[in-house]
């Protein structure tokens, strides 16, 4: 194989993470490290899947926007006058100018064009177009923002890029029932956003598989052992887990306590659970007895992410003069501090042409899941990689 090969994928490798569980081998190195294949990615996965924006309750005023990039697409997210969600592209539809730069803000009465000074209502109509009643049969009505797809599940909202996406609620049919959780009326407690040179799905490895725990989360096994793990599963668009907390452990923080109340409604069960879903193809999503957390995924190159967590709670806790997040958000910045370290590292060793991927342990089902749906998902862009070799 020359140099320049060494990104060629082996039919033989995408044929191994395929076998059953016990045999199968991890995911090789292309897909973490070659641009053609992350180009791939966000053509067949992100800009065609419904990806997380955040939860509702970073909309949670009339004037309150987000924005999101992914490949060369940026979408606006704003809680309109009538109190609704839409989602426009971030696009001028003068001469097609990027309009908003902030990934989050409050207080937008309108968005202004810096160029010519279009200016769109919270629901992305055109209000105000200077001069342009000069123009023979111009019509405002005409040049609204053009739409994304936005809904939302759980309080959490969602955009397709797709206009043909089949509805986020079909897609997502098959998850279990979080009904219990309440998870729409749950407040912001606080977000944190981290850059890291890491290929996105070496993030969704980490978080699928407690086998790195021991080594690199010292913090983590007097909470929960890292084999408390139950079953593993999978749905079409998800997989997922439970962890157990530790005797005596009510929650994820550094002692295990805390001052916060159960979520009301939750079962028996939940209270003694810390339960893991991955959300294809990068919201991650964490339900505590007494918080969740989420991870969202924004690859920016095959060996660089944004991420962004939300800490969200009970507005019971949320309201009382004692509420204080940080036991949930510092156990969880130290976790996440840890996993980004170790997934450079991780980067650092699966872009070399020297990369042979190993096996699974029992311990990473979760990882076979996401690898192979991941296979299925990029078959054909994937195959234009390989080198045809079978052996
Ligand atoms: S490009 Fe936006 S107003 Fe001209
Ligand atoms: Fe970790």
């Amino acid at each position: 194989m020359s140099e320049s090969d060494h990104n060629l994928l082996r039919r033989a490798d995408i044929e191994a993470t395929r076998r059953p569980f016990a045999e199968a081998r991890p995911l090789a190195g292309p897909p973490y490290r070659d641009p053609r294949i992350f180009a791939a990615e966000v053509e067949t996965l992100f800009l065609k899947m419904w990806l997380c924006v955040g939860h509702q309750s970073l909309l949670g005023s009339s004037g309150d926007y987000l924005m999101r990039e992914i490949g060369d697409e940026s979408v606006i997210v704003t809680r309109g006058d009538d109190g609704s969600i839409r989602a426009f592209y971030n696009v001028c539809r003068h001469r097609g100018t990027r309009l908003l730069d902030d990934a989050a803000g409050t207080g937008l009465n309108c968005i202004r064009c810096p160029y010519h000074s279009w200016t769109y209502g919270l629901d992305g109509s055109l209000i105000a177009a200077p001069l342009m009643d000069e123009v023979e049969g111009f019509d405002k009505a005409d040049y609204g923002l053009t739409p994304v797809r936005c809904e939302t599940w759980n309080g959490f909202v969602f955009v397709s890029f797709d206009p043909d996406a089949a509805a986020l609620s079909g897609c997502l049919a098959d998850f279990p029932d979080l009904s219990r959780f309440g998870i729409e009326r749950l407040g912001l407690g606080a977000t944190h956003e981290y850059e890291l040179a890491a290929n996105w799905k070496l993030v969704c490895e980490n978080y699928g598989e407690c086998y790195h725990c021991p080594t690199n989360h010292p913090q983590l096994n007097p909470v929960s052992h890292y084999r408390s793990g139950g079953d593993s599963f999978q749905g079409e668009y998800f997989c997922g887990g439970p962890m157990r907390l530790n005797d005596g452990c009510a929650t994820m923080t550094m002692s295990g306590q805390t001052n916060r109340e159960p979520i009301k409604g939750l079962d028996p069960d939940d209270l003694r659970l810390v339960q893991y879903f991955n959300i294809y193809p990068g919201f991650l999503l964490s339900l505590h007895p007494d918080y969740v957390l989420t991870h969202t995924i924004w690859p920016l190159a095959a060996d660089r992410s944004v991420i962004r967590c939300e800490w969200l709670f009970a507005p019971e806790a949320m309201e009382r003069d004692d509420f204080d997040p940080s036991d949930a958000v510092d156990f969880w910045h130290l976790t996440n501090e840890q996993d980004w370290a170790i997934c450079e590292r991780a980067q650092k060793g699966v872009r070399s042409r020297g990369y042979r991927p190993g096996r699974y342990h029992g311990l990473e089902e979760t990882i076979y899941f996401f690898d192979n749906w991941y296979l299925r998902s990029m078959e054909t862009p994937l195959l234009r990689n390989c080198d045809g070799d079978s052996g």
